[in-house]
């Protein structure tokens, strides 16, 4: 089986190495990009083996997204660049599991966070949050820190470069680097030289200097060292769990993208909280038959 994370692999099994197919039964994907991916393989009818969809279990995205994205992606920013955070004008460019967290965790240093979306649910619950929702077309104008998390391309393009203040820094957090289009970038430059380790200064030609972190890859990976291993237990785990559980089954599976079955990740959260240390209650009997029931307390 294959344990991908990004689809790389797949990919290049569909494509360059299909020999290796028929030893391959079955699959596990890691993160959000490589689900949208292996999704639009199975909807087109190529995908040649059942894969599980780690990223889709609540055990994953809402903590490893959430918790190790925010955490990691700062982390990234920070080392690379040393700046203040409080009082500069972030901008988290998508409000999916990986920007809530960053958000979350800029405000907490002390920036004024600005989301960018594509997807009125998730600006609204950003505006709810009490974030600034602005159009890129605006929040390039006003950003300090720029960082991506959307999965999608180009959301940083010649336009929103040309609108940015002297000094703004553009980093991304998302599985590939394209959503910062650095080819644009460099042909609206007139000079471009490393600054420090994961810093490159670009000298736009209206005179203005911007600054690329990392080759606009993932920053929390490049300039940090990714997400703690206290988030990670949980991915891992899903990923040990669902390839037992793939391994086990793939005989009745077509070649689609499954979820990580709801036990799983259950379980996954039970052991997180007993290896926290943490407890909490269970139902009583009397609660159990008010929950399953419609007819008491009416
Ligand atoms: N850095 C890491 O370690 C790490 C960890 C987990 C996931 N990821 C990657 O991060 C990316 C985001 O993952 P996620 O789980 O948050 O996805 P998600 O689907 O929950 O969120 C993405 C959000 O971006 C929004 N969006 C799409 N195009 C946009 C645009 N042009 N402008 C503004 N918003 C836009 C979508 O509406 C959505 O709300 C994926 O590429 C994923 O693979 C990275």
């Amino acid at each position: 089986m294959t344990m991908d994370d990004g689809a790389d692999i797949v990919f290049t099994v569909h494509t360059k190495r299909q020999e290796l197919l028929p030893g391959i039964f079955a699959g596990t994907e890691e993160t959000t990009t490589g689900v949208i991916r292996l999704k639009a393989m199975a909807a087109d009818g190529v995908l040649k083996y059942p894969i599980i969809a780690v990223n889709d279990a609540q055990t994953k995205f809402m903590f490893d997204n959430r918790y190790g994205t925010g955490q990691s992606t700062l982390d990234g920013i920070l080392r690379a660049t040393n700046r203040l955070m409080a009082g500069n004008i972030f901008v988290v460019a998508g409000y999916g599991w990986c920007g809530r967290g960053l958000a979350m965790r800029a405000r907490g240093l002390g920036a004024r966070v600005v989301v960018t979306e594509v997807d009125p649910l998730k600006g609204l619950e950003a505006v709810m949050d009490g974030y600034e929702v602005l159009p890129m077309a605006e929040a390039a104008k006003v950003g300090d820190v720029f960082c991506t998390l959307t999965g999608d391309i180009h959301v940083l393009r010649e336009e929103h470069f040309l609108a940015m203040k002297d000094g703004a820094i553009l980093s991304n957090s998302s599985h590939f680097n394209v959503e910062i289009d650095i080819d644009a970038l460099t042909l609206i430059s007139t000079a471009h030289r490393p600054l420090r380790d994961f810093v490159e200064e670009y000298t736009l030609n209206n005179g203005k200097c911007i600054y690329l972190l990392a080759e606009g890859r993932l920053v929390n990976l490049a300039a940090a060292e990714g997400h703690p291993s206290a988030v990670m237990d949980m991915s891992f785990a899903n990923q040990a769990l669902a390839s037992e559980f793939v391994s086990k089954n793939h005989a009745s599976f077509q070649k689609q993208v499954y979820p990580v079955p709801a036990e799983i990740d259950k379980e996954i959260a039970r052991l997180k909280l007993a290896a926290m240390q943490v407890d909490i209650d269970t139902l009583t009997p009397e609660q159990e038959k008010y929950l399953s029931s419609y007819d008491l307390g009416t």
